[in-house]
């Protein structure tokens, strides 16, 4: 592929950044979708290089393959690329990670937890160079008022919104910008909501960071299948 950087040992390449939309359907169409699956990861640390709306619009537009409770196609994404939005959420993710980094220090202090943390620090200190925020969005609410409901309801209504989170955070591995889901710059959905101008039928949901991709994605750690696979009933192996 033109342009390409050399990747490090055993790390998928780096995409050099791009404004052509004719490169990035080529990296789109050219990425395997085991390869994108097997390589994307929460990639925190990115350039300041601007991204292209029309890119954005693209990978919004690919995300939106995705599935929804009825097909109800209740999401709202809006992109975030104004100063004073990104510092005003950076501000609540400062907030918020004081908090839950604070707990994660104490908690876990394994080279891996490490890692992540330097990491989220890396993000929460460099937040508003970030070029694009996407923040996802659902209309309609999980409960509806005065009456009991399930807890599928829940679960339906806001797996209505993250199956489309992953596909952009695929289509985004695959043309090369580093991507990840993040949720606590919207610590106070009031706060992001008077921010955005979203009505309060539509509640945000995570936020997706969006730039070219600094550096290599890594190998990630994941639990071995059969640690989680069960046959029949939970505890019995499917092997
Ligand atoms: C629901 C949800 C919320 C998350 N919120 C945050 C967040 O606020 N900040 C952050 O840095 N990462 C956040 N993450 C990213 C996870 O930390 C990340 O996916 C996990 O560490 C695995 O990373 P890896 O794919 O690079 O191995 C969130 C992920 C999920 C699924």
């Amino acid at each position: 592929m033109a342009g390409m950087t050399e990747p490090s040992a055993g790390a998928p390449p780096v995409l050099p950044p791009t404004d052509d939309l004719d490169e990035v359907e080529r990296r789109l169409a050219s990425t395997s979708l085991l390869e994108a699956m097997t390589t994307q990861r929460a990639v925190r640390r990115v350039l300041p290089d601007p991204v292209d709306e029309r890119i954005v619009r693209r990978l919004v537009e690919v995300a939106l393959e995705a599935p929804t409770g009825s097909n109800g196609q209740n999401w709202e994404f809006v992109v975030v690329t104004e100063q004073a939005t990104k510092e005003a959420l950076g501000r609540q993710y400062a907030r918020a990670w004081k908090v839950y980094g604070g707990l994660g220090r104490r908690m876990r202090t394994d080279e891996q937890t490490r890692r992540i943390l330097r990491s989220v620090e890396w993000q929460v200190e460099h937040f508003t160079e970030i070029p694009v925020l996407v923040v996802c969005c659902l209309r309609g609410g999980a409960n509806l008022p005065f009456l009991p409901v399930p807890s599928i309801a829940a679960s339906s209504h806001y797996g209505s919104v993250y199956p489309s989170v992953q596909n952009l955070l695929l289509a985004a591995r695959a043309v090369g910008l580093g991507g990840s889901l993040i949720t606590l710059p919207l610590w106070s959905a009031t706060v992001a909501r008077r921010l955005l101008g979203l009505p309060f039928t539509v509640e945000p949901c995570c936020v997706v960071p969006l730039g070219w991709a600094k550096g290599r994605y890594g190998p990630k750690a994941r639990k071995p299948v059969d640690e989680v696979l069960h046959r029949g009933r939970y505890g019995e192996t499917l092997t």
